[in-house]
């Protein structure tokens, strides 16, 4: 694993709440709920739009331009078993955020 501090703390994210940050050449949409951060690529594979702009509801974040579905867990699309984004893990120490883009969970192999 190679976490990876980002410029944004977790006390900017208030709680059930997301945002977009850059990280390298990804953009990654962050969410902040009361299960903990979530990181997953904030593109979505169907069109484009940021993730991040979505209603997340039962553990997914609903895309907001054509309402894909992706769990902010594994980034599985509840709409489309085949599609995924990306998903990261992401750890809080002392109210920085690091983020692991070197390994993506719950991808297919
Ligand atoms: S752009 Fe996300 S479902 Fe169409």
């Amino acid at each position: 694993m190679a976490f990876t501090e980002i410029s944004l703390k977790l006390d900017e994210i208030p709680l059930g709440q997301s945002r977009c940050v850059t990280v390298g050449d990804a953009q990654v949409g962050l969410f902040r709920r009361d299960e903990g951060l979530f990181a997953i690529d904030n593109v979505c594979p169907h069109r484009g739009a940021p993730l991040h702009d979505g209603q997340v509801s039962d553990g997914a974040v609903v895309c907001p331009w054509h309402q894909w579905q992706f769990q902010l867990a594994d980034g599985a699309c509840r709409n489309l078993p085949r599609v995924r984004v990306a998903s990261y893990p992401v750890e809080v120490r002392d109210g920085a955020i690091w983020i692991d883009l070197a390994t993506m969970e719950g991808n297919p192999a």
